[in-house]
C-alpha cells in the first residue's frame, strides 16, 4: 500500500492545534499563571435561549416513536432550507433556489472538501496571509507542488494582503482557475465592498475561474456598503460557491452546523457543479443531526434574531476593547469593524512567533501569529473578541501596562 505521500509534505501540526499546544506547555510550567486565550475564533457565550428550547422539543421528540427521526435528508430538511433561502437570500433580494442549498457540519469542512469535484491540476489562488485550511487541504490533494526557497507553495498564486494594498488583494497576474476569498476576512478583520468584490466577480466571469467565497463572518458585518453575500453582485451564480456557518453567527462551534451555495448557474466544461457537489455529498456525507437542524432553524425566528443580535453585540464590544486598547498601548491595529477580528503590527524587529512567546511570558495573553496565516503574515498578529468581556478588558490591560 502506498500513503498519500502529500501528507509528508505539509506541516505536522495545524496552526490552532500548535497554539494551543505551546499554551498547554506554558501553563503546565507555570500551573500558577493566570492565562487568557485570545486565540482561536472559538466562542464562549451560550447558545441563546431560543435555539435551546428549540433543542429541548427536538430531543422530546426524538423519545416518542411516532415523531422519532433516522437519518435525515442528505442535504437538509425542508423546514431549514426554506429558513435559509428565505432570510439569508430571498429577504436581502437574491434568488438562490432550495436545492442550490446544501446543509453541513460547517464551512471548515465544506471549504476542504470542495476541491473534491474540481481537477488537481487547478491552479488556486489564495490570499496571504489566509485561513490555513485552503492551503492545507490543497497540498493534501496534490495542488501544491514544492515550496520555494521563501517557503512558498510553487504551484499556488499567492496574493499577498499587507497594509500597503489595504489588505485587499489584487487580481493575480497569472490565471487562476480556482480563487478562494474570505470577508470579512480571517485572518486580517478587513472587508470588501460591492464593487471590489464585482472585480472578483468580473474577473472570474472573463478567465473561466471559480471563487470559493467564505462567509463565515457575515453575521459580523455593520456597514451598508458590505455585501452580505457574494450573490449581490451580477454574475456572482455563474461562478461563485458560497460557504456559511451557524458557527460565529450563533455560537455553534461546538454544534457543527452550516451551508454551502452551489448555484445551478455554475457551469464548467459543459457541467454544472451543482448535482457534482449533491453527489459527492450523498456519498460522503450522512446529514446534521435533526436536534442541530431544529437548532439552526430557531435562529431565524423573531426570538432568535434578536437574541443572536445580542450575542454579536457582545463580541462586538470585546472587539472595539481591544482594538481601541491596543492602539492606546502604540499598536498599528486593523480590522475590528465589520468583524470578531483585530490584526496588528507587531514591534519592529519582532517575528509573529517572538510576540507570541512575548505575550505569553509576560502578559499570559495567548493569540495567533500572523506567519502561521501564510508568509505576508509575518509581522502581524491575531486577537479574537470571542472571549468573555471581564477577561478581555483585563488582557487588555496587562497589554497597555506592559507595553505602554
Ligand atoms: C479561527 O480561529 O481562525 C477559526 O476559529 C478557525 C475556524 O473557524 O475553523
Amino acid at each position: 500500500m502506498k500513503i498519500n505521500d502529500n501528507f509528508l509534505k505539509i506541516e505536522s501540526s495545524y496552526l490552532f492545534s500548535t497554539v494551543a499546544k505551546k499554551q498547554r506547555e506554558y501553563q503546565q510550567a507555570h500551573p500558577e499563571a493566570d492565562v487568557i486565550r485570545l486565540s482561536i475564533g472559538d466562542v464562549t457565550r451560550p447558545l441563546a435561549p431560543a435555539v435551546i428550547e428549540a433543542m429541548h422539543k427536538a430531543v422530546d421528540e426524538m423519545a416518542q416513536e411516532d415523531t422519532f427521526r433516522g437519518y435525515p435528508p442528505e442535504y437538509g430538511y425542508d423546514f431549514i432550507l426554506e429558513a435559509i433561502q428565505k432570510n439569508d437570500y430571498a429577504d436581502r433580494g437574491i434568488d438562490i433556489s432550495k436545492d442550490e442549498i446544501f446543509l453541513s457540519d460547517g464551512a471548515k469542512s465544506d471549504c476542504g472538501n470542495i476541491g473534491d469535484i474540481f481537477s488537481v491540476d487547478n491552479k488556486i489562488a489564495v490570499c496571504d496571509p489566509v485561513y490555513p485550511v485552503y492551503v492545507d487541504t490543497n497540498i493534501m490533494a496534490g495542488r501544491s507542488g514544492d515550496k520555494d526557497e521563501n517557503g512558498a507553495w510553487k504551484n499556488f498564486i499567492y496574493m499577498p494582503c499587507t497594509a500597503e494594498n489595504n489588505f485587499m488583494p489584487d487580481l493575480p497576474k497569472e490565471k487562476a482557475d480556482v480563487i478562494y476569498l474570505c470577508f470579512p476576512n480571517n485572518p486580517t478583520g478587513m472587508c470588501a465592498t460591492k464593487e471590489q468584490l464585482k472585480k472578483w466577480v468580473d474577473y472570474a466571469l472573463q478567465n473561466d475561474a471559480l471563487i470559493l467565497f467564505d462567509s463565515a463572518y457575515e453575521a459580523f458585518i455593520v456597514e451598508d456598503d458590505v455585501p452580505h453575500s457574494i450573490y449581490e453582485i451580477e454574475g456572482a451564480k455563474k461562478c461563485a460557491i458560497e460557504f456559511r456557518s451557524f458557527s460565529k453567527t450563533a455560537g455553534f462551534t461546538g454544534m457543527r452546523c452550516g451551508y454551502t451555495v452551489v448555484p445551478k448557474d455554475c457551469v464548467f466544461e459543459g457541467h454544472s457543479l451543482n448535482p457534482m457537489w449533491a453527489r459527492r455529498q450523498a456519498t460522503k456525507f450522512n446529514g446534521v443531526s435533526y436536534i442541530t437542524q431544529r437548532a439552526a432553524e430557531a435562529i431565524y425566528t423573531p426570538e432568535g434574531k434578536k437574541q443572536i443580535k445580542e450575542i454579536l453585540s457582545y463580541y462586538q464590544k470585546n472587539a472595539k476593547v481591544i482594538y481601541d486598547g491596543l492602539r492606546e498601548a502604540g499598536f498599528t491595529c486593523y480590522g475590528a469593524v465589520n468583524s470578531p477580528y483585530v490584526w496588528l503590527k507587531v514591534p519592529d524587529g519582532m517575528t509573529s512567533w517572538e510576540f507570541f512567546d512575548l505575550l505569553l511570558e509576560k502578559c499570559q495573553v495567548v493569540g495567533t501569529p500572523g506567519s502561521g496565516f501564510g508568509p505576508s503574515g509575518e509581522g502581524y498578529f491575531r486577537l479574537t473578541a470571542f472571549g468573555n468581556n471581564q477577561r478581555t478588558v483585563e488582557a487588555v490591560e496587562r497589554i497597555k501596562k506592559y507595553f505602554k
